[in-house]
């Protein structure tokens, strides 16, 4: 566990709602000092800019004006994102497009341009939210899970690379949370007959797994962990029903595991 956290400063994306909006009061209540980013104006009592994850130029303001305030940017958590579900024939591109913008070019944007400011102190730790989607595709939300299998393994190449520097850039790996990310999915309304009932049945069957699923508290918890730690996981997945899905997945054959996610969630 390190010393004088709350000597650190903290960016917080997507911190207007659930995970990031639980982050940014967990890291407060540690006593880091937070700034948190979302794409929309929002009500809170911490300093917050609005920054939107794919706009290059908002992101390098926000680092420049809170580096020149504070002389150091020392956590970077990366939790904006977004969602969408269909199927992958009948998803239009545009909104493909958007959601590799927002979930994994958003969080590339957020780390490329931090790294600068973080090897000036030599010193950083960046946590990226990718999900057990990332890991276990799921039917029907095939471009979520892609943009988050992204995300893993651009932080792993990432973490190599930055290594030297004294920066630290893990995962986060949330399963069904209960926030405002079920209502923000944008649902493709494009799909037809060849399809039946079966991608209905597969969304609303994820809607009510995350509406009764953890807190974004009990995530908050595992992403200050991993920024405490001298040395955190690469991949840290929150939930213990989680870690043995992962678990299991990684040991069984691929053909048994994603026969049993078809019947979950395809059939
Ligand atoms: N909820 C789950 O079950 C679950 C499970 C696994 C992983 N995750 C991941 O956890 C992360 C946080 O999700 P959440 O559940 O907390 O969802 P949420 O409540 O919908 O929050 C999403 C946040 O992202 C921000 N955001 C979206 N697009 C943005 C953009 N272009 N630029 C800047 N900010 C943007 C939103 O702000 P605006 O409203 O201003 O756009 C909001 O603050 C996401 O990456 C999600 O994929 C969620």
């Amino acid at each position: 566990m390190e010393k004088n956290v709350e000597k650190r400063v903290a960016i917080v994306t997507g911190a207007s709602s659930g995970i990031g909006l639980a982050t940014a009061k967990m890291l407060i209540e540690k006593g880091v000092k937070v700034y948190g980013l979302a794409k929309n104006e929002f009500v809170c009592d911490f300093d917050y800019i609005q920054c939107d994850v794919t706009n290059l130029q908002e992101i390098e303001n926000t680092y420049k004006t809170i580096f020149e305030k504070e002389g150091r940017i020392d956590y970077l958590v990366n939790c904006a994102g977004m969602g969408i579900s269909g199927s992958v024939e009948n998803s239009p591109n545009e909104q493909i497009q958007k959601i590799f913008a927002v979930n994994f070019f958003g969080t590339v944007n957020m780390c490329k341009l931090i790294i600068p400011y973080m090897r000036k102190n030599n010193y950083g730790k960046i946590v990226n939210i990718s999900s057990v989607a990332g890991e276990l595709p799921i039917p029907f939300q095939t471009f979520y899970s892609s943009t988050k299998a992204s995300i893993e393994s651009f932080t792993a190449g990432l973490a190599m690379e930055v290594k030297p520097f004294g920066i630290k850039a893990v995962c986060v790996l949330p399963g069904d949370t209960k926030t405002g990310f079920t209502k923000a999915r944008e649902k493709n309304e494009l799909d037809d007959a060849s399809y039946g009932k079966r991608v209905e049945k597969s969304v609303g069957q994820m809607e009510k797994d995350e509406q009764n699923g953890m807190t974004a508290d009990s995530v908050a918890k595992v992403i200050c962990k991993a920024l405490f730690k001298k040395n955190p996981k690469p991949i840290n997945v929150v939930g213990f029903k989680y870690k043995v899905f992962i678990f299991l997945s990684k040991i069984l054959p691929k053909k048994f595991v994603y026969n049993i996610l078809y019947k979950l969630y395809a059939k």
